[in-house]
This record gives structure tokens, sequence and C-alpha cells, in this order.
């Protein structure tokens, strides 16, 4: 369908979801340019509208009933530049609604971007920031995904809290 919305036009409720489940939040601008530079990696979760996409009875320029909405994305990326000369992948930021949360949304997305990473780019590894107090993603990442915790970043964030930077090895996929 023509009016059906593309990964690019949904990139500003994409923006908002980020806002409202995260205080590391990033330009339009930012978003345009991973979907542009590595279009396999990010993925996002929406609720499909009641009827479908189609435009019929719209009027001009309301797309509330028609777009979906946006219940979870994932926002990942290539190392441009890898310090250690391995090629790999990184999480920039993960969130879902509070509404869709523990259906498995976040796994699914995680697990969809790592596949991408490991056969588009023959990623090594994927690698990611966590904040220390983050139990829910933590369990995500450690105990779900079996990431390990590669080292803690002191004062990562801009409050001050640490970070892991944790890793996933990806050859296995390849
Ligand atoms: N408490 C403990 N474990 C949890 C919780 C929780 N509240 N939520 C998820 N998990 C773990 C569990 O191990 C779960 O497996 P199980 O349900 O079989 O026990 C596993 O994660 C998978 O759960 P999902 O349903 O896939 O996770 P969900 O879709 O709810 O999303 C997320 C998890 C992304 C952490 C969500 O809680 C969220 O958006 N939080 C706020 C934003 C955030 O912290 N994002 C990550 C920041 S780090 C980064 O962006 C790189």
């Amino acid at each position: 369908l023509s009016s059906y919305p593309s990964y690019i036009d949904l990139l500003p409720s994409i923006q908002t979801c980020n806002i409202t489940n995260l205080p590391e939040n990033y330009f339009l601008k930012y978003y345009l340019y991973h979907a542009l530079t590595w279009p396999q990696l990010s993925f996002v979760a929406v609720v499909r509208p009641k009827g479908g996409y189609s435009s019929k009875g719209a009027k001009a320029g309301d797309v509330s009933g028609h777009y979906p909405k946006v219940a979870g994305y994932v926002l990942a990326k290539m190392e441009e530049e890898p310090t250690d000369g391995m090629q790999h992948g990184h999480i920039t930021s993960l969130s879902v609604m509070r509404t869709h949360r523990r259906l498995g949304i976040a796994e699914r997305l995680m697990r969809m971007s790592q596949r991408a990473m490991a056969e588009s780019h023959r990623a090594n590894y994927v690698s990611l920031h966590v904040r220390v107090s983050n139990v829910a993603a933590l369990h995500l990442y450690r105990d779900t995904l079996r990431f390990e915790v590669e080292k803690v970043e002191s004062k990562y964030y801009a409050d001050g809290e640490d970070a892991y930077a944790m890793r996933l090895n990806l050859e296995s996929m390849w």
C-alpha cells in the first residue's frame, strides 16, 4: 500500500519512544544517519492500527489512526573506527514502551539486530553500554542474551553514573 509507512517515516515516533524511556537522547539526524548508513541493523516493533494502513477517509495531515504506534525499537550501528581493528556492531539505544514490556519484544529486536550484524557485516562481536543500576536491561543482556561484562566505565553517563561495557561474540552466526 502506498500509505504503508517506511522505517524512515517512523523515525520521529522512534525518537519519541526514546525520549519517553531513556535519559540518553539524540537529534533526529542521528537516527537518520543510522538508518541510511546501516539500514539492516535497526528495527522497530509496531502496533498495527485497527483497519490496516488504508488512507481512505483520512483527513489531510491526520495520520493518528493510520500510522502504527511504536512499541519499541533498537538503534544499532557498526563501529566506524574500531580501536581494536575488529569489525563489530554497537547498540546505540534500545527501549520498549511500558505498556508493552515483558512480552519478549526487546529480546526479539536484539536478536534480529545481532543476526544482521553477523550476516550483513561479518561482525566479530556486538558491544553496548548499560547503567550499572539498570536491573531489567542487565537481566536481558546478561541472562537472556549472554553478553559478558568487559569492564566498568566510571562516570560514563552525564549524571555521573557508571556503565558496564558489555559484549557478545557473534562469530558463531557467520
Ligand atoms: N526485571 C528483570 N528482568 C527483566 C525485566 C525486569 N523488569 N524486564 C526484562 N527482563 C529480562 C528478563 O530476563 C526477560 O526474560 P524473561 O521474561 O524470560 O524473564 C528478558 O529481559 C527479555 O525481556 P523482554 O520482554 O524482551 O524485555 P522488554 O521488551 O520488556 O524490554 C527493556 C526490556 C528494553 C530493558 C525495557 O525494560 C526498557 O525499555 N527499559 C527502559 C529503557 C532501557 O533501560 N533500555 C536499555 C538501555 S541500555 C541501551 O540502550 C544500550
